[in-house]
């Protein structure tokens, strides 16, 4: 599979992000013969060495002397008409684009979002589509992309199955007119957040734009790795579950009011994560083998209690924060601001991963588990497309250096919760 990659000009927009670096290490350190890669970002080529060598330390200093890695300094919520792509690329050549770059912030309006993940991600395709060159196009949209189902779903079951599939929504052209004109379409209330509408939306437009050269990979809630580059490698604020536990471990309350449609949202609900180094490798496998449809990058389930339990382990509060769901809406003033923020609590969704599953299949009859190169060093292992230990993702026990980085985050906000972390962890 890694064969594939021999040769092969890489834009990954995003790369300097937490998947991206995956992304561009994972490729840089399997198949060395890549042709090269190029990031783009809003960063120059300094502050990124500066940033992965905080990230990651010595971990990265071998991929940076390879030589093969340009940055590409754009920044797509400003510059995004196909003419600024050919300004930035067009003497380039590419054989693939990887599109992962994007707000994931969960809380802006789609006014505040639709440059950078709908204008700019269509400008890219359309610049894509005027060159003979690139072949491939991979977006990296969210398994939450289709969350506005939790309320369409005649399902019989709790956990609404998702398929890898684009759900029809509206008009695309229509939606996507009245976003530029500032009219919000009504779809928009029906997703937890404006970042899973305008997701939704980009899928729908690139199918119409790309056809058979995009390949679509929804991550589910990207967790820290769980061996690549290094175990626990993760970014501030990128890793939602991380930050959710920070936020509840340095909350002193005793209670919080969380919404949920389900009977029994304890053990109903459930939280899908998935470790970054698996996310990486499920859409450098589908990549390889071809795939043009839709890739869930999903996790098990687990359901809520398992997650509440873990934070409350390490919260070092003498109470327990004890959750109270009411039937009410997500934006609902009764709800918790950690409630409504990350609004998929409450939830629970069946992702499909029947491509993975199949793919998985087919790399066993085909590949041996371990590569080796004609020289007889080993240069990679088969990808892993599995997580086998889902559990500990949520496991905060583990992951304390990161749940601590995020609580430094929130210190630096204000000063009650500088003395909280300082007395309490
Ligand atoms: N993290 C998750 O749990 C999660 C879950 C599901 C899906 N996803 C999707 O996965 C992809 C990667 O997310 P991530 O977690 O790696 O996010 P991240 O760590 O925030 O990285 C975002 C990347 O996008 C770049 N970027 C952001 N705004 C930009 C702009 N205006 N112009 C140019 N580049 C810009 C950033 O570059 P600079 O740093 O240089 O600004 C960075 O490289 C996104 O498409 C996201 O929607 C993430």
């Amino acid at each position: 599979m890694w064969d594939y990659y021999k040769d092969k000009k890489i834009l990954i927009t995003g790369g300097s992000g937490f998947l991206g670096t995956v992304l561009v290490h994972r490729i840089l350190k399997t198949q060395p013969d890549v042709g090269h890669i190029y990031v783009l970002c809003r960063t120059d080529r300094e502050g990124l060495k500066n940033r992965w060598q905080k990230w990651l330390g010595s971990a990265h200093n071998d991929v940076w002397k390879t030589n093969k890695i340009d940055v590409v300094q754009l920044d797509i919520s400003k510059k995004n008409t196909p003419q600024d792509f050919e300004d930035a690329l067009g003497s380039f050549e590419i054989d693939i684009v990887v599109h992962a770059a994007s707000s994931i912030n969960l809380d802006r309006p789609i006014g505040k979002i639709k440059n950078v993940i709908i204008e700019a991600s269509m400008a890219l395709a359309e610049y894509v589509s005027r060159r003979q060159d690139v072949k491939r196009f991979v977006y990296v949209s969210t398994s939450f992309a289709n969350s506005h189902l939790q309320f369409d779903s005649d399902s019989k079951t709790l956990a609404i199955p998702i398929e890898e599939t684009i759900y029809p929504l509206g008009d695309a052209q229509k939606e996507w007119e009245d976003i530029s004109n500032g009219i919000e379409p009504p779809y928009v209330k029906k997703f937890p957040w404006a970042y899973a509408y305008a997701k939704h939306l980009t899928e729908r437009l690139l199918q119409q734009k790309l056809g058979d050269k995009l390949m679509i990979v929804r991550p589910s809630i990207i967790g820290p790795a769980l061996q690549f580059p290094v175990r626990g490698f993760s970014v501030i604020k990128s890793t939602p579950c991380v930050t959710l536990a920070a936020a509840v471990m340095l909350l002193p309350a005793w209670r919080i009011t969380f919404a949920s449609g389900l009977p029994n949202p304890n053990v109903n609900a459930t939280c899908n994560a998935i470790p970054v180094d698996v996310v990486a490798d499920r859409l450098l496998a589908h990549l390889a083998s071809g795939n043009n449809q839709v890739v869930h990058a999903v996790g098990k389930p687990v359901p809520f209690e398992n997650l509440w339990a873990s934070i409350m382990k390490q919260r070092r509060y003498p109470w327990k924060a004890n959750v109270v769901w009411v039937k009410d809406d997500w934006n609902s003033p009764k709800v918790h601001r950690i409630g409504r923020l990350f609004k998929v609590l409450g939830t629970a969704f069946d992702f499909s991963d029947a491509n993975t599953i199949e793919l998985q299949e087919k790399m066993d009859k085909l590949e041996p588990n371990i590569i080796v190169s004609e020289k007889g060093a080993q240069i990679g292992t088969q990808p892993q497309l599995f997580a086998d230990h889902e559990i500990d993702l949520i496991n905060f026990g583990a992951w304390k250096t990161q749940v601590r980085d995020s609580m430094d985050m929130f210190a630096r906000r204000d000063w009650v919760t500088k003395v909280i972390v300082r007395v309490l962890y």
